[in-house]
């Protein structure tokens, strides 16, 4: 895809500096970034909480938002249950696309209009074991499709290249929707979300873990770009 953008997920960054990591990321060229909100529960399956691990909430948003000023884009990655109720606090802290599951809620077009009317891009994902078609009736509606390529919940997961047909089909359906790739995404795997039509690429532990994490985005962007 041409003008392929990418998007460090701060996971599996050093959080207790985690103003430090998004910086030391935007100085290495990161075109936006990607922030992992989750509700986690471990031990009660019947919970209706979305993934099994906890990261953080708007109130730290609103401190990397202070921080690192108006300019970067901050893609909200809402691994949660009832995604309705974070929508206006994101957008008070200063979120600027609202990325929620489509498993996560009884209502999508109602959240939609939540989300733009709060002033944010609307970001829709699948888990992996989400077929493409329940996507599809939302696709005119949204700005960006997020393709997981792993099972929510953790960084540093294996890539699922059976992902890929989704990404192919929705690129063919929607020639201009952006869509994103999550998961177990570096330097191993960007030819094949490229091949496939994904944009917007998001990548954790293959450039956290980097000692040149200048470089690896260059390389995931230019591939991904050819
Ligand atoms: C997983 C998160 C991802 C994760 C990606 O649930 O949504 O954003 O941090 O990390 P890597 O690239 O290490 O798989
Ligand atoms: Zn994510």
């Amino acid at each position: 895809a041409s003008g392929c953008k990418i998007g460090p997920s701060i996971l599996n960054s050093d959080l207790a500096n985690l103003g430090a990591e998004c910086l030391r990321m935007l100085d290495s060229g990161a075109d936006y970034l990607h922030l992992d909100v989750m509700d986690g529960v471990r031990f009660c399956l019947s919970c209706r909480h979305f993934v099994p691990n906890i990261t953080f909430g708007h109130p730290v948003v609103e401190s990397l938002r202070k921080q690192l000023g108006q300019d970067p884009f901050f893609d909200m990655h809402m691994m949660v249950s009832r995604p309705e109720q974070w929508v206006k606090p994101m957008a008070v802290a200063g979120a600027n696309q609202y990325t929620f599951h489509l498993e996560a809620t009884e209502n999508p077009g109602a959240l939609i209009k939540d989300i733009r009317e709060n002033g944010m891009k609307v970001g829709l994902a699948i888990k992996p074991g989400t077929t493409v078609e329940y996507l599809a009736p939302w696709a005119n509606q949204i700005d960006m499709a997020l393709v997981m390529t792993v099972e929510p919940g953790f960084g540093g997961q294996k890539f699922m290249e059976d992902m890929m047909p989704k990404v192919h089909w929705l690129r063919t359906q929607f020639p201009s929707l952006d869509i994103e790739v999550d998961g177990g995404v570096g330097p191993d795997t960007i030819h094949k979300c490229a091949e496939a039509g994904a944009n917007m690429i998001v990548s954790g532990s293959a450039i956290m873990r980097s000692e040149d994490p200048r470089s690896v985005i260059n390389l995931l962007r230019n591939v991904c770009s050819e």
